[in-house]
């Protein structure tokens, strides 16, 4: 099948205000209709990467970034681009969910009201839609007036996920979204994650390896702010080609 460029990096460059360089020349493609993988050890870059994406530095004073991020050929960057509306079709789940203090069906309907949606019937079809897709729905259909608060610590994980799909989002960006779940829920997310890829770009930063070469369509590896290699998950996770790669998939990295 044809690869489409979803999200094109080109030579990106990212520093903090204490001159941390966290990204160092990054030239990399996220593809349509993939989950792409991006690992590698702590301080790596990873969440500056992600955050990049969806443009949550902007936030950080002092900063600095050179090089370019195209969403569909369009610099996210640019002078005329719509932050909020970027946000919205680039959706980032976190490690820590952090549900709203406000009912199931409230969290969900809170981000299509704030983008302006009223009609009653398509918020719910809103709510249905993306709690199915997060792999939530059956365990909550009979009670989404409860507080989100309500929910285990792996049902608000993917609640946290089903905010972000009920935005119709076209990327979603999950950084270590799994860290703290029991293993049914990390394999509920990872099985909605495989349907979720045939209409998203889908970007994690997996919790550990086993979880990375479990998920990857295509994968990175991050090491101290640089891109060391990058390719097919079938290919990185068992013949990859760089020695560092090799180590840290080995569990030889020190
Ligand atoms: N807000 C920040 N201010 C200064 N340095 C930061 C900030 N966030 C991250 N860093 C630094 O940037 C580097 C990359 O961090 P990060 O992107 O969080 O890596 P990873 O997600 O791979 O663990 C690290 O050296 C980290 O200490
Ligand atoms: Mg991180």
């Amino acid at each position: 099948m044809e690869r489409t460029p979803k999200i094109v990096i080109e030579h990106l460059n990212f520093t903090y205000d204490d001159g941390t360089e966290s990204l160092v020349d990054i030239s990399f493609t996220i593809y349509a209709n993939e989950i792409t993988v991006i690992f590698g050890p702590a301080g790596g870059g990873k969440s500056t990467l992600l955050r990049v994406i969806n443009r949550l530095n902007d936030l950080t004073d002092g900063t600095q970034m050179t090089g370019r991020v195209l969403l569909d050929g369009q610099d996210i960057y640019a002078k005329e681009v719509d932050v909020a509306a970027l946000r919205r079709k680039v959706g980032i789940v976190f490690a820590q969910p952090l549900p709203l203090p406000l009912s199931i069906r409230a969290n969900l309907e809170y981000g299509p009201r704030l983008a302006g949606l009223r009609d009653k019937q398509r918020l719910n079809e809103l709510v249905e839609q993306s709690l199915t897709q997060a792999a939530l729905w059956d365990e909550v259909k009979d009670r989404l007036d409860e507080s989100g608060f309500a929910l285990s610590g792996g049902q608000q994980q993917r609640l946290c996920l089903a905010r972000v799909l009920a935005l119709e989002p076209e990327v979603i960006l999950m950084d270590e979204p799994m860290s703290g779940l029991d293993p049914l829920s990390t394999a509920k997310i990872e099985d909605s994650m495989q349907v979720l890829k045939q209409e998203y770009s889908i970007v994690i930063v997996p919790h550990n390896i086993q979880q990375a070469a479990r998920v990857a369509d295509n994968a990175a590896f991050f090491l101290q702010g640089r891109l060391i290699e990058e390719g097919p998950g079938k290919k990185l996770f068992t013949n990859p080609t760089n020695k560092q790669t090799e180590d840290y998939i080995t569990g030889r990295f020190g």
